[in-house]
This record gives C-alpha cells, sequence and structure tokens, in this order.
C-alpha cells in the first residue's frame, strides 16, 4: 500500500479551500477514503457543480499531472487504453525483411509487439506513470453502456492486459475521478467498483463564499444577494436550473454593469446570464416582478 495522501478530512477540505475550491464534509471525506482505500471516486450530479473542477483543483493540490480521458460516443480501446503503431511496425518489417532473409515471423512479432511500438492513451498512461498521477474518466455517462467494460480492469486492479505483451501493472496506485451528468444509468459492475459522490448545487454559504473566492472585487453584500436570488430562481420549476458556472458568470456581469444592489427590474435585465431557455426567463421575469421581497437582502 502507498503512502497516504491526506492525513484527515480536515486538511483535505482546508487544501481545497486553498486552491480556491470551496468543498464540504461529504466531498473532502470521499476524498480522503478514496485515498485510503485505493479506490476510484465516481462523481455524479447536475452540470456546472464543480465535479470536473474537483479532479483538477485535487490534482493541483497534490502536485499531481492531471490525465485526462474525456469520454465520447464511439470512443473506443485505442483511444482509451492503447494502440499499435501500425506505420512504424510496417517500415520495422520491411527493413527487417530485407536485411536477413533468415528471420522468421516468430522473431519479427516478439520485435514489433513491444514497448517501443506501442502507442500509450490515457489509461495506460496514467498506470505507467512514474511521477504523481490524477487520472480524470470525464463524462463517462457519455460512452455506451458496453465500452465501459473497458475501465474495468483498470479501476479494480489497477492493470491493463495487452493480449501481445502481457499484463501491465500499475507502479502507483493513482486517484481515480470519474464523472457522469446521469444521462444514463452506468452499469452495476463499474458502480460496485467506485465510491460514490453526488455533488448538488451547493447550500447558499457555501454558493457565496464560491462567488467571493472566485470573484474577488465583489462586495460581501451583492455575494450574498446574488446567492439568495440563484436558490430562489433554482427553486422554480424551470427546463435546466442555474449552474455554479451561470452565477459565477452572473455575479461577474452585476460587477461589470456597476451594480451594488440587485432590484427586481437589474434581475429581469441579466436573467439571461443565469438561464438559457426562453421560457425559463419568462417565468423567472414574472417571479421577480410579483416576488419584490426578494430583493430586500438579509435585513431580517
Ligand atoms: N465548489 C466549487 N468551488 C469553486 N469553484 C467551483 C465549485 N463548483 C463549481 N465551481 C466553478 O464552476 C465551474 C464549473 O465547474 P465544473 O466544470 O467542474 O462543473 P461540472 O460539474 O464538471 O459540469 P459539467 O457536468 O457541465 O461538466 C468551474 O469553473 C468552477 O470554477
Ligand atoms: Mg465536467
Amino acid at each position: 500500500m502507498s503512502e497516504p495522501r491526506f492525513t484527515d478530512v480536515d486538511s483535505v477540505r482546508e487544501q481545497l479551500r486553498e486552491v480556491d475550491y470551496l468543498s464540504d464534509e461529504g466531498i473532502a471525506g470521499i476524498v480522503y477514503l478514496a485515498d485510503r482505500l485505493g479506490k476510484p471516486i465516481l462523481v455524479e450530479g447536475p452540470a456546472g457543480t464543480g465535479k470536473t473542477q474537483l479532479a483538477k483543483s485535487t490534482a493541483e493540490i497534490l502536485g499531481a499531472r492531471l490525465v485526462r480521458l474525456q469520454c465520447y460516443e464511439g470512443l473506443d480501446e485505442s483511444k482509451a487504453l492503447y494502440e499499435w503503431n501500425y506505420k512504424k511496425q510496417l517500415l520495422r518489417i520491411q527493413a527487417t525483411r530485407s536485411d536477413d532473409e533468415d528471420s522468421g515471423w516468430a522473431d519479427i512479432s516478439d520485435d514489433i509487439f513491444s514497448d517501443e511500438f506501442l502507442l500509450t492513451r490515457p489509461l495506460l498512461e496514467a498506470i505507467t506513470a512514474d511521477d504523481p498521477v490524477v487520472l480524470l474518466i470525464d463524462e463517462v455517462d457519455r460512452v455506451e453502456v458496453e465500452t465501459e467494460a473497458l475501465l474495468l480492469e483498470i479501476l479494480s486492479d489497477y492493470q491493463v492486459s495487452i493480449p501481445e505483451l502481457g499484463t501491465i501493472e500499475a507502479k502507483q496506485v493513482p486517484l481515480v475521478f470519474l464523472t457522469s451528468n446521469n444521462t444514463r444509468e452506468l452499469s452495476e459492475a463499474l458502480k460496485r467498483r467506485c465510491l460514490y459522490l453526488h455533488v448538488d448545487y451547493p447550500d447558499m454559504d457555501r454558493e457565496k463564499e464560491i462567488v467571493l473566492t472566485k470573484v474577488p472585487e465583489i462586495t460581501e453584500s451583492l455575494a450574498d444577494q446574488v446567492a439568495r436570488i440563484v436558490r430562489s430562481v433554482r427553486q422554480l420549476e424551470l427546463k435546466k436550473a442555474p449552474s455554479v458556472s451561470e452565477t459565477l458568470d452572473w455575479a461577474n456581469t452585476l460587477l461589470l454593469l456597476g451594480v451594488d444592489k440587485v432590484d427586481a427590474a437589474t434581475a429581469s435585465d441579466t436573467v439571461n446570464i443565469l438561464l438559457k431557455y426562453q421560457s425559463d426567463i419568462a417565468k423567472a421575469r414574472k417571479e421577480f416582478a410579483s416576488d419584490s421581497e426578494a430583493f430586500e437582502g438579509s435585513s431580517a
């Protein structure tokens, strides 16, 4: 078992905060456990809630290289694991044939199915690395369920079997993050291998902290109002609720416009930064107009 990376849950949380990632006990706790248990983390939740950023920020605090496999429909072994360098193999075969009439196929094949001819893709790259790495398998729900099988050996045994070469075992157990937007059910086999972390929209205090951290010029009272209004917008029945990235865009917009207190009119004029469906925008505007109390801030 390798050296633990973290001393305790609080130190994970504190270190993440130092690189501007605001976690909570649940998030920091799972990162801590994943390291101790040597298990991958499956991070699931709505868009724009900091799933990808968690992997990036964890790599940052560990001084580790982030190796990223971006998943998409049609992803296959040759893009996820490894591929033989056919061109180079062909050249070697031609060269061997003309040099040496006696070399048999067995010799040639031993030669051309060796490390030298292997092109490593992110999964193999992560387990063969000598330096510390964090592996991010991003948006795993985008691959077909059959393709998940490519991941299983890595996730449970940290190894890759290559028929021509044998089994390549990891030099280190990397921290692994998988993210999913839950557009489809993942297989039981995949889930079983992972610790599960649901990352939802942050509560109001954490979102306010995120705004203050990421938009440092903003005043505390405006950040407070932004977090409060976004929360009330999320409570409406919308096609697509605003994500944390949209909250940050909105906060930056208000700052650029020189707003120091949001009233119903300002909120209506700028809500298109927060929401991306016309029907959602209309709904929010109607709500702003009818509920001006929401703009009184935290004076109570
Ligand atoms: N807890 C947080 N602390 C600091 N910044 C955050 C946090 N959560 C989200 N953000 C900010 O929100 C942005 C979006 O986060 P990220 O890209 O990680 O979302 P995601 O969950 O991966 O979304 P998607 O599902 O669309 O890929 C990031 O650029 C990050 O700056
Ligand atoms: Mg993401």
